[in-house]
């Protein structure tokens, strides 16, 4: 089965051909990253006038390096939400035209199901059911997968996302954008014991998290250092700041999986890249006897390779959606 997937939700155009919800033909990615640097965010007019000048460039490229026309594809996916509005419907108004106009089936993915199965790309498929930590510059959230194509909510942030978090922070110790990488390098280096920053929730059984607290600490930390005059200790910094974020991610994922009876662990999004979580969830994975998936890298971010598998494993589970089908900005997951 051969889906076509489309992405446009923030400030990446993506098109991609998926064969059977894991092997991927093709995964164009058009950033927009340069044209909104200059504004320290994404600005969504711009966003989705950006969206329409790329699409079928982005379009006609995927399908040309997969070796497939448009109608030879069996299904069309998108996503239709959480994100920009405008950006949304670039990408959805495409999709349905594509899906009308060769008579093929839509499938509305949720972009943080996308996330989660670009887990499925191009490896091994994890085994069900399996838990999986969401985290990224804009979403933090912990999902369980029972294996029938549903994605549901435990829990996630009630403020900052894991990745907003290390860009706030990262932009207190005046180190570029963006930030996470950086610390994540930093960190290496420093001693993840010399501040003990808070660990926001970690108490409570619950599978909600809070980061805004954390950035405070570190904030009023580097105002004191700064007053005291002395040079500031970056690298201890970042290794005690990401060592708060860390030991609760980890915590709360792992008492998910064995809570829920996890055969896998799964992370996705862009703060998934970070050395020392993976390190961390693999070492907590294998003491529960659980292997961990990462994305490889160039799935971690925004693509359409990931909306396309998504879409395959929930047309599988028996979702068609019609011309009807809306953009919706927010867009909760479903609960447990
Ligand atoms: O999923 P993503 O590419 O895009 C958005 O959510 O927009 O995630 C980007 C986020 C940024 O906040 C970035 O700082 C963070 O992922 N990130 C990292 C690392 N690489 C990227 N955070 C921690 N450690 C990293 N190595
Ligand atoms: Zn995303």
């Amino acid at each position: 089965m051969l889906c076509l997937g489309i992405e446009s939700s923030c400030d990446e155009t993506s098109a991609a051909v998926v064969a059977d919800g894991h092997r991927v033909l093709s995964n164009v990615v058009a950033s927009q990253r340069d044209l909104h640097r200059r504004y320290g965010g994404v600005v969504p007019e711009l966003a989705s006038r950006r969206h329409l000048e790329s699409f079928l460039p982005v379009l006609e490229e995927a399908l040309q390096e997969a070796g497939v026309e448009a109608a030879g594809v069996d299904l069309v996916a998108v996503t239709r939400g959480p994100g920009l509005l405008g950006s949304l419907l670039v990408g959805l108004v495409a999709a349905k035209t594509l899906a009308y106009v060769y008579g093929k089936p839509l499938v509305g993915v949720h972009h943080l199901a996308g996330h989660v199965y670009a887990n499925f790309l191009d490896g091994a498929a994890p085994p069900w059911p399996a838990v999986c930590l969401i985290v990224s510059g804009g979403h933090t959230e912990l999902v369980f997968l029972p294996g029938d194509g549903h994605v549901l909510r435990l829990g996630g942030t009630r403020d900052d996302a894991a990745g907003e978090a290390f860009d706030k922070v990262a932009r207190l110790l005046d180190l570029p954008y963006p930030g996470g990488p950086q610390i994540d390098r930093l960190a290496r280096e420093g001693d993840p014991t010399a501040f003990a920053f808070p660990r926001a929730m970690l108490a409570d059984r619950s599978y909600d998290f809070s980061f805004s607290g954390l950035k405070t600490a570190v904030a009023l930390e580097v105002e004191r250092l700064r007053q005291a005059g002395a040079p500031l200790p970056v690298a201890d910094l970042c290794a005690s700041f990401q060592q708060a974020v860390i030991d609760v991610l980890a915590a709360k994922t792992l008492d998910a999986a064995s809570r829920c009876g996890a055969a896998a662990v799964l992370l996705a999004g862009g703060v998934a890249a970070n050395s020392a979580l993976r390190r961390r969830l693999a070492e907590d994975a294998a003491a529960l006897g659980l292997p961990l998936h990462v994305p490889a890298a160039e799935y971690c971010t925004d693509n359409a390779a990931m909306i396309a598998a998504a879409g395959t494993y929930a047309f599988r589970a028996g979702q068609v959606d019609d011309l009807e089908l809306e953009a919706a900005a927010r867009l909760p997951l479903e609960r447990l």
